[in-house]
């Protein structure tokens, strides 16, 4: 029970990943607050868009009230726009951003203050595999989950004096719904496409949501106490392709 007596705050929590995160936090004695468009079946839930930027401002004082105190946060929320430059129109950038940039910086810049006034806490944001090594044909997707590395390194140095540590999770391949729709909408077979993309990892298989959910709770525990601003990539061994 790492994290009894925690409050935490999860975005995405409907997710592929966000549910593993919910469940494990939940399982090491914290009480979580979930947020997403819909389809939440949580104690404490609050339904919104984050690309609404008064939603955002509001969420972490709203999960606060509801679970009276807030000691962390995971920013899990994002989307991904495939596709070269060429393909990507205003809306993809204004969407990419809003959700995969904005947000984060909206509900750290809302969290930060609560925490500070409660003693600190531990806010962990989703980047990925490909926002510290860019791979092709996703120039919005990189570009944010880049975005979010640097916010994050610079959070983590500004707000360590307050004992509030930031860190990030990078995934590379996760087996959710982000990765099996992209497979979808190109026409293959799901379960035939993670099987090959399973042969091109060192470890055998790409990550399973639970692998990234433990790694988001170290972060969020006292055992990860000395980190600030770290960037941890959770790649089996394969490196971006
Ligand atoms: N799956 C992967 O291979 C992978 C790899 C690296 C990083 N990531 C990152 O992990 C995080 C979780 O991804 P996932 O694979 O679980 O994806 P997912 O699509 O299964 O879950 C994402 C969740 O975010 C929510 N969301 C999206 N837009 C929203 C909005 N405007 N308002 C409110 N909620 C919104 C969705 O409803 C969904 O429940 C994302 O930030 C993603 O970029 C995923």
């Amino acid at each position: 029970m790492r994290l009894k007596h925690k409050k935490a705050l999860v975005t995405g929590a409907a997710g592929g990943i966000g549910q593993a995160i919910v469940s494990a936090l939940t399982a090491e004695g914290a009480l979580v607050t979930g947020t997403d468009r819909a389809n939440l079946r949580m104690s404490f839930s609050i339904e919104g868009d984050l690309s609404d930027k008064a939603f955002c401002d509001s969420l972490p004082g709203e999960a606060a009230r509801l679970m009276d105190g807030l000691d962390i946060v995971v920013n899990n929320a994002g989307i991904i726009t495939r596709g070269d430059i060429s393909q990507a129109t205003d809306l993809d950038f204004q969407q990419t951003m809003a959700i995969n940039v904005e947000a984060p910086f909206r509900i750290c810049r809302a969290a930060i203050p609560l925490m500070a006034a409660s003693g600190g806490g531990a806010i962990v944001n989703t980047s990925s595999c490909w926002g510290v090594h860019p791979g092709p044909n996703h120039p919005l997707y990189v570009m944010s989950k880049a975005a979010v590395a640097s916010l994050t390194q610079c959070l983590g140095m500004d707000h360590a004096h307050q004992n509030i540590r930031v860190n990030a999770v990078c995934p590379n391949e996760v087996n959710t719904p982000m990765i099996r729709t992209g497979f979808e909408t190109r026409g293959l077979d799901p379960d035939k496409a993670i099987d090959e993309l399973n042969a091109s990892v060192p470890l055998g298989r790409i990550a399973e949501p639970e692998d990234i959910a433990d790694v988001v709770v170290f972060l969020a525990s006292d055992q990860s106490r000395y980190m600030c601003g770290a960037l941890l990539e959770v790649n089996g061994g394969k490196s971006v392709q």
